[in-house]
């Protein structure tokens, strides 16, 4: 199977990666998608709410320095379907490390490779940190695209193009010049609050059908659970929290099923389609979802 790497990026800090990245991963191993969650921050957010402990040796350094092989560090979660590379704090020295190797921007790409090359993956999700130092760069030079999730607040409009120039920018240092914008998630969400409305509003103008359906709301238990070391839908199945990311993981399910078999069709040359196919316009997808 073809997997599909996707970083969960945005430079900034606490607007939701690693729950999204943690939550949505297990929603779609519970959907039967074998998935994989790398955790690639040194602060291993990821890692400890998957009940992992901070390692020295278990995460992505070593093979991002090509002493280590990167399919040895991975390691199943208690979650059916999901497993999981951890971070450990020292993973803030590659930073340095890795500004001094050759082909700095894909030490990750290339390591990640055999992993690829095996194809137990439906999905792998990347946890990148909050900034946008080699490690983020690693993890957006190896991805197919990028996860966005936006914290529901006045300062995420001033993150929006700050996203679009991330992807022009990668794609000049080439980079990844082939990176997509998987989706916008938006988090936290207040429906009280007038201000969440309009926030929403402007993101939906800004990146249309990219922003999906189905938003996160804020949810106390989503913000308890990693202190247990369980994602939402162990921690407590019938919140809101789990029902909104089980919703997310179906959403995400159905623009991929729309956007593989768009790319299938793009893939094979003109004439190798049937006549039918060519000449029937576009189903809409049932969400709209491009
Ligand atoms: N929908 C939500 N409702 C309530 N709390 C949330 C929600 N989403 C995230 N949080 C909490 O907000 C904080 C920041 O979330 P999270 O760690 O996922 O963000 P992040 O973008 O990964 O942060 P960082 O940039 O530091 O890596 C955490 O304490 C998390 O538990
Ligand atoms: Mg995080």
């Amino acid at each position: 199977m073809r997997s599909r790497v996707i970083a969960l990026a945005n430079q900034k800090g606490g607007v939701g990666k690693t729950t999204t990245a943690v939550n949505l991963a297990a929603c779609l191993a519970g959907l039967s998608s074998r998935t994989l969650l790398i955790d690639i921050d040194p602060q291993a957010n990821a890692t400890s709410g998957l009940g992992f402990k901070k390692e020295h040796g278990r995460s992505v350094y070593g093979a991002l320095l090509g002493t280590t092989s990167l399919p040895d560090l991975i390691q199943p979660t208690s979650i059916d379907g999901l497993d999981l590379i951890p971070s450990e704090i020292d993973l803030a020295g590659a930073e340095v490390d890795i500004a001094r190797t050759e082909n700095y921007l894909h030490r990750f790409q290339h390591a990640l490779k055999p992993v690829l090359d095996e194809g137990r993956y439906e999905f792998i999700f990347v946890d990148c940190p909050p900034s946008l130092g080699m490690l983020t760069m690693n993890g957006l030079a190896a991805a197919h695209s990028m996860l966005v999730p936006l914290q529901c607040e006045y300062y995420a409009l001033e993150g929006l193009s700050v996203i679009n120039r991330l992807i022009a920018q990668l794609s000049d240092a080439n980079a990844n010049v082939d990176l997509e914008l998987e989706g916008v998630v938006i988090t936290m969400y207040d429906s009280r609050t007038n201000l969440a409305q309009q926030v929403v509003a402007e993101v939906r103008q800004h990146f249309g059908e990219k922003v999906y359906d189905t938003m996160i709301p804020r949810n106390i238990r989503l913000s308890e659970a990693p202190s247990h070391g369980q994602p939402i839908v162990m921690y407590d199945s019938g919140s809101t929290g789990a029902h909104a990311y089980r919703e997310l993981a179906s959403e995400f399910i159905l623009r991929r099923g729309t956007a593989d078999s768009t790319d299938a069709a793009e893939q094979r040359p003109a004439d190798a389609r049937t006549p039918v196919e060519t000449a029937s316009p576009q189903q809409p997808s049932p969400s709209g979802a491009a």
